[in-house]
């Protein structure tokens, strides 16, 4: 079933920087109106003074919010409501990481992120998706990653959040697909954005740079495969590749590879 966003009215999260920011530049030249959420409040409004600018017609409403507090996040959607939007299109992108072994993660930053990726992810979608469903028409975009397609040591609490994205957006798929509304998840490789500076890197070891794929190829990508209605995006044709190949490969040796890595980051990993 392929989506129209023509017109819609989209909420955006994490839009102040890397893969949202593309997506909201992206999509602003189709949908009527565009309402923008992060914490970072002076961005959004730079980025809503260039878009409306350059599309006339299109609407941008800002709201900042900081996303891991459930309570402002219901703020959030009962002040649009009441303000009357009828949000068509939801995209959760906001989200963080943290790389690290579990023994050397910070409790708070943990908690922060299963709080974002996944608990606000869900209620947005909870509170949302009630009206598509009755509209018979709507999309659900979320950006999950290829960790919640595989696994790896390293950031097991993150890859812990991807797979329930994953999961959670291929089940409710099968919930609403014959109902008019599109859900879809894009499971993105390296992207470069401010990721990695948020989510840390105590090892020192990156993804090397040929993997990287810039912010806007992820949100073209994303956009396309969306309103095709697909259910599922890698970005990348290397990612792609990867993916299948990992998806092939026998969990024991995906074991043992990871533990033998893990070993390695343990060593060059102090406690924080
Ligand atoms: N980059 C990658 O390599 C990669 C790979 C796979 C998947 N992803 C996923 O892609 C999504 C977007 O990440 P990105 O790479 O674009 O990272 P980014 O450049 O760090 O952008 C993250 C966005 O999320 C927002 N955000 C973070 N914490 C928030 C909070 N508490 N409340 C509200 N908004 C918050 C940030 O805005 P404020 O700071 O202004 O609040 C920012 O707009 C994430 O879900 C990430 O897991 C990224």
């Amino acid at each position: 079933m392929r989506l129209s966003i023509k017109g819609e009215t989209v909420l955006l999260t994490g839009a102040s920087a890397g893969i949202g920011m593309a997506l909201a530049q992206q999509m602003a030249g189709e949908v009527g109106v565009l309402i923008l959420v992060a914490r970072r409040e002076d961005r959004l409004l730079d980025l809503k003074k260039q878009l409306e600018a350059q599309y006339k017609g299109l609407r941008v409403v800002v709201r900042a919010c900081d996303l891991v507090d459930l309570e402002a996040v219901k703020a959030l959607v009962d002040g649009l409501e009441r303000e009357g939007e009828e949000i068509g299109i939801l995209v959760n992108n906001a989200g963080f990481g943290d790389i690290s072994l579990l023994e050397f993660a910070g409790w708070d930053k943990l908690q922060r992120m299963i709080q974002l990726n996944v608990t606000s992810l869900t209620y947005l979608t909870h509170r949302l998706i009630g009206k598509m469903i009755a509209r018979k028409k709507g999309g659900i975009l979320n950006i999950s990653s290829s960790a919640g397609l595989t696994f790896m040591a390293g950031a097991a609490s993150y890859v812990g959040t991807k797979h329930y994205v994953t999961s959670f957006t291929e089940s409710l798929r099968c919930e609403v697909q014959h109902l008019g509304v599109v859900v879809t998840q894009v499971c993105p490789g390296p992207v470069a954005t401010e990721f990695e500076s948020v989510s840390g890197n105590p090892t020192g070891m990156s993804v090397p740079k040929w993997l990287e794929i810039s912010a806007e190829q992820c949100a073209r990508e994303s956009l396309r495969g969306f309103v095709r209605g697909k259910p599922l995006i890698v970005t990348g044709w290397m990612m792609s590749m990867m993916m299948f190949f990992s998806s092939m490969t026998p969990r024991f040796l995906m074991r043992f590879v990871w533990g033998r890595l893990a070993r390695m980051l343990r060593e060059r990993q102090l406690p924080r």
